[in-house]
């Protein structure tokens, strides 16, 4: 009989339960894991991440969206030594602090272009970057080379391959996506004008311009442009010098082209990092609606990015996912975009059962109070929800008597192996059912809203 070995090297930062963990969701009730020396713990002192999160399911089915019958081992490979060292990245981002723990460590030499790529970068919602690089990493041709956050928005930097820039298309977790132009660092007493010409060198231009004229629209000669200006350190100088250096850049090296607002071109410059900027054109137009959803979008409403990468965690589509607190239906429209069969959402509102329904017919939308849902036990493959907290949504009453009786009822109508996803500032100790166990909790920041990604799996 042949014995095969599978190897997953893990940085756990020293938890010894974390070897036994990954071990249990390889091959339930039979794992066993070892360090590299054949101990039994399972753990390097420093080695790579491994993105189990997206990529076993505790019944052995692979989550990742695009990976069938794949399990993802990442980061491993003499391409990747720099990814040896801890990384820097994201910790000025106080929405990104699992991002670190959990980004596989795929970055290379930021300030050295691959022959042959187009530089890019994308926004994200602040505390997206991990889900975002997951997502990059699934697409072919796509090489992370950096991470951060701009004070506004998490940001992840990557170079694409000739020929897969098409693959981007189908991102659902990027707010807005750019072709970089240049980047530059800064030290102390550097200025706008010096920092806004290394950001828009030539041949970076060049290259930026051919894939927005690519992406967006034919260039012409005369063209509107406006830019936009993000600075982490404002004692230094304020953004808006930033923004005029850039456009007074780009007026000398475009003479026939006109500010304007709105424009046909953005132009934006960022600080990423402390002391790191980059600088770019916009591919995307954020403030079109996306087709599937958001028609009839009411106050709280998720943005459909966030909502994507929830439905992004609840893994591969299975037979039925429910949404009990589904508002006016973002979350059901990313369920269907991404290929699950069977959409059902429950909102205590009649209002919003309405809005729910104009906005994504293919779900089956049900007036219902998401404590007592009107389904049999373990009948539902996910369940990924927004639920009512913030200013515009309280649940009546007592907070942890509701959150108990939601939880309760997710618990309920959930399959075992199945997930269970939803966002909540706080949960109080003891609410959590002993049905749903937490893989991961982190903080997330939704427009007037600090909150808080919960996942969990039905045991
Ligand atoms: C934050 S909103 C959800 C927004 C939604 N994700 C979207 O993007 O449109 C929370 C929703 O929970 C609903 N809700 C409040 N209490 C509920 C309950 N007990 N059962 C079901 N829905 C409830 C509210 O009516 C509201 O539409």
């Amino acid at each position: 009989m042949f014995q095969v070995m599978i190897g997953l090297v893990v940085h756990s930062q020293g938890d010894p339960r974390v070897g036994q963990h990954i071990a249990e969701l390889l091959a339930p009730g039979q794992g066993r894991a070892a360090n590299v020396d054949g101990s039994a713990a399972g753990i390097q002192p420093e080695g790579h991440w491994v993105n189990h999160r997206r990529s076993i399911r505790p019944d052995g089915r692979q989550a990742a969206q695009g990976m069938p019958g794949k399990v993802g081992v990442l980061g491993i490979g003499e391409d990747h030594a720099s990814s040896l060292q801890p990384q820097p990245w994201l910790r000025s981002s106080p929405y990104s602090e699992r991002v670190n723990r959990d980004t596989p460590r795929r970055v290379e030499r930021p300030d050295r272009p691959r022959p042959g790529t187009t530089r890019m970068f994308a926004t994200a919602v602040p505390g997206m970057a991990a889900l975002v690089t997951a997502d990059l990493e699934q697409l072919p041709g796509v090489h992370l080379t950096d991470a951060g956050f701009d004070g506004g928005s998490d940001l992840v930097l990557f170079d694409v391959d000739r020929g897969h820039r098409v693959h981007l298309q189908g991102l659902r977790t990027i707010e807005d996506l750019f072709a970089e132009t240049g980047r530059t660092t800064r030290s102390d007493g550097d200025l706008p004008p010096g920092i806004a010409s290394r950001a828009w060198p030539p041949d970076g231009v060049e290259k930026a311009l051919s894939a927005w004229s690519a992406e967006v629209r034919p260039l012409s000669r005369t063209m509107t442009y406006q830019v936009i200006a993000r600075v982490l350190q404002k004692r230094s100088f304020p953004p808006a010098e930033l923004r005029k250096a850039l456009g007074q850049v780009i007026a000398r090296d475009k003479p026939r082209w006109n500010l304007a607002s709105p424009a046909q071109l953005e132009a934006w410059i960022t600080e990423y990092q402390p002391g790191r900027l980059i600088a770019g054109v916009r591919l995307s137009d954020a403030s079109a609606p996306r087709p599937d959803s958001q028609k009839a979008a009411r106050p709280g409403t998720l943005p459909p990015t966030v909502a994507a990468a929830l439905v992004g965690l609840a893994g591969e589509p299975g037979d039925v996912l429910l949404d009990p607190c589904c508002g006016s239906g973002t979350i059901l429209g990313e369920a269907l975009a991404a290929g699950w069969p069977a959409v059902q959402g429950i909102d205590i509102d009649p209002e919003a059962v309405q809005a729910a329904r104009r906005s994504v017919p293919g779900a089956g939308v049900l007036e219902g109070d998401a404590r007592s849902v009107d389904l049999p036990g373990e009948t539902v493959d996910a369940i990924v929800s927004n639920l009512p907290f913030g200013p515009e949504y309280e649940a009546k009453g007592d907070m942890r008597i509701w959150l108990t009786g939601v939880l309760n009822e997710m618990a309920r109508v959930t399959r075992p192996g199945g997930r269970v996803v939803f966002l909540v500032p706080s949960i109080p100790n003891n609410v959590m059912p002993r049905d749903l166990e937490l893989r991961r909790k982190e903080p997330l920041r939704l427009p007037g809203l600090k909150t808080r990604l919960w996942v969990c799996d039905r045991r």
